[in-house]
C-alpha cells in the first residue's frame, strides 16, 4: 500500500500538547506526517518536541531560503494526500474564512488543492461566539470539513462545546477521510491485531459494512422567517445520528449530514453541519457518490419566500403575511441523479393511515425503500421508534424498541441488500 501523507497544521491553543499524541498514533497506523506549526503553537508545544515526533524538520518559517527557492509552501500544500489543523484556533478559521495568507500555516491553506479537515478547540464562548459560527458556515461552505468539539469541562475552568476530541477518535477520522484502515488495537496503544499467522489485520475491513460509503441526514431544518425567527420541526436528529452511528460500527464510511441539534457525533463519522434544505441539498449533492444514502432528516416542506435582513417588527400595521415556497425535493432528486445511490432510502414521520402513506411515498419518490414511523406520540425527540420497511416486495413491521437497537438492526439489512447487489 503506498504510504498515505498528512500535512498537520498545529495552531496556538491549549490543547496543542495533543497533536504530539496525534503524530504518534496517525504514525502507528502507518501514515506519514509532516508538521507545520503557527509561531503561536511554538508557545504551547516545541519544535523539537515535534520534530522528534514527526522524524521530520518542521516547517514555520514562509521566509526560509531553501525551501522558497523550491515554492515550499506551495509543495507541502501538494504533497499531502490531506491537511489536517489540529488543534484549529478561532484565529485561524477567522484567517481562512477571509483568505488571510499572513503566515505559511495560512498561505499553504489557501494554496492547497487537497480535502481539509479542521479540527476546533476553544473556549466554550469562543465557540459560540457569533464570528466564529459564522466562520464554520464559510468554511463549510468552501468545503472544509469541521470536526465538532467535544462538550465537556475545559481547561479554563468552564464547561461546554469546544474541547478538543480525543486524539484516537481524531486519528480514525483522518483515517476514514484517507480511506485508509484503522485498527482499534494500534490506536489504543497495544500491540497490532493479528491473526494466526501473525499478519496485521485492519479490524475496519472485516465488518459487514467495511469500504461501504453511506450517507446519512438527520435532524431538522430551520428556515429563516426573519433574522430572529424560524420555520422548524420537533425532530430530534437522534435516530438518523443512531443510524449513522451504527453504519460506521459495522465499518462503514459514514458521511452524516445534520440539522441543528444537540448531538455528538458518533465516533468514526464525518459530519456536517447545516440549517436549511437548500444547504442540505448543496451538502447532500457534494456527499455524492455513496452506496446507500438514508435519508431520515426531517427536511422542512417550505420556506419564506422572503426573508427580510431586518427582524420584522409588530409596529400595529396587522399581522404580517407569511408567504412560504417550496423547498427541493432531495429524496426525489436523488431518485433521478445521474450518481443514484445503489440503495436509496426516505423516511416518512406519519400521523395516521403509516404504511398507505408510506407506500404513497415509495411510488412517488422513486427510492427503494420508505422506513415509515408513527411520530403521533412522543417519537420525535424520545428515546424509542418503530419501523414499518416499505419496499416494492410488501412491508416489514418491526415492534418499537430504542433507537439505537432499531438502527442496528436497520443497517445490518442495509448491508445485506447491498451484499446482494
Ligand atoms: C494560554 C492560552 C491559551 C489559549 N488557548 C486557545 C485555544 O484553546 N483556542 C483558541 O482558539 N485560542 C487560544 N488562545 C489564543 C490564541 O493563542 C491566539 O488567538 C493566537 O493568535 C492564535 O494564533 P494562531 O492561530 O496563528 O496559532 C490561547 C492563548 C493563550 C495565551
Amino acid at each position: 500500500m503506498v504510504e498515505k501523507r498528512i500535512l498537520l497544521i498545529v495552531t496556538g491553543g491549549i490543547a496543542a500538547y495533543k497533536s504530539l499524541e496525534l503524530v504518534r498514533l496517525l504514525k502507528r497506523q502507518g501514515l506519514s506526517v509532516r508538521a507545520v506549526m503557527t509561531q503561536s503553537a511554538t508557545e504551547f508545544v516545541t519544535p523539537l518536541s515535534m520534530s522528534v515526533m514527526t522524524e521530520d524538520q518542521v516547517y514555520g518559517d514562509m521566509f526560509d531560503l531553501k525551501e522558497e527557492r523550491e515554492i515550499g509552501h506551495i509543495q507541502l500544500s501538494r504533497q499531502a494526500d490531506l491537511v489536517v489543523i489540529c488543534p484549529a484556533t478561532a484565529n485561524i478559521l477567522a484567517k481562512m474564512a477571509a483568505g488571510i495568507s499572513d503566515d505559511l500555516a495560512t498561505t499553504i491553506l489557501l494554496a492547497t488543492d487537497k480535502p481539509v479537515l479542521a479540527v476546533p478547540a476553544m473556549n466554550v464562548r469562543m465557540w459560540n461566539h457569533p464570528a466564529t459560527q459564522r466562520n464554520l458556515a464559510q468554511l463549510r461552505a468552501d468545503g472544509i470539513h469541521i470536526m465538532a468539539p467535544d462538550e465537556g469541562a475545559m481547561a479554563c475552568g468552564e464547561f461546554g462545546p469546544g474541547r478538543l476530541p480525543e486524539p484516537p477518535a481524531i486519528a480514525e477520522q483522518i483515517c476514514i477521510m484517507l480511506g485508509h484502515p484503522f485498527d482499534v488495537m494500534l490506536a489504543s496503544g497495544r500491540s497490532p491485531t493479528t491473526v494466526p499467522s501473525g499478519v496485521p489485520i485492519a479490524t475496519q475491513q472485516n465488518l459487514p459494512l467495511s469500504g461501504q460509503r453511506i450517507l446519512v441526514t438527520a435532524g431538522p431544518t430551520h428556515e429563516a422567517i426573519d433574522p430572529v425567527r424560524y420555520i422548524a420541526n420537533r425532530s430530534s436528529g437522534r435516530q438518523g445520528f443512531a443510524i449513522a452511528a451504527a453504519a460506521a460500527d459495522l465499518g462503514a464510511e459514514v458521511t452524516l449530514i445534520a440539522g441543528p441539534v444537540h448531538l455528538a457525533t458518533p465516533r468514526g463519522v464525518v459530519r456536517i453541519d447545516i440549517e436549511t434544505a437548500l444547504e442540505m441539498q448543496t451538502e447532500v449533492e457534494k456527499a455524492l457518490p455513496v452506496d446507500a444514502a438514508i435519508l431520515v432528516a426531517a427536511v422542512a416542506d417550505w420556506r419564506a419566500a422572503q426573508a427580510p435582513e431586518q427582524k420584522i417588527k409588530k409596529d400595529g400595521g396587522g399581522i404580517p403575511a407569511l408567504n412560504l415556497t417550496e423547498n427541493p425535493d432531495i429524496l426525489a432528486s436523488l431518485a433521478t441523479h445521474a450518481n443514484r445511490p445503489k440503495l436509496l432510502i426516505g423516511f416518512a414521520a406519519e400521523t395516521e393511515k403509516i404504511v398507505e402513506h408510506a407506500q404513497a411515498k415509495l411510488a412517488k419518490k422513486g427510492c427503494d425503500w420508505i422506513v415509515a414511523n408513527d411520530v403521533s406520540g412522543d417519537v420525535m425527540g424520545g428515546a424509542n421508534n418503530a419501523f414499518h420497511i416499505v419496499t416494492k416486495d410488501g412491508v416489514d413491521s418491526w415492534p418499537e424498541s430504542t433507537k439505537d437497537v432499531i438502527a442496528r438492526k436497520l443497517m445490518e439489512k442495509v448491508a445485506d441488500a447491498l451484499a446482494k447487489g
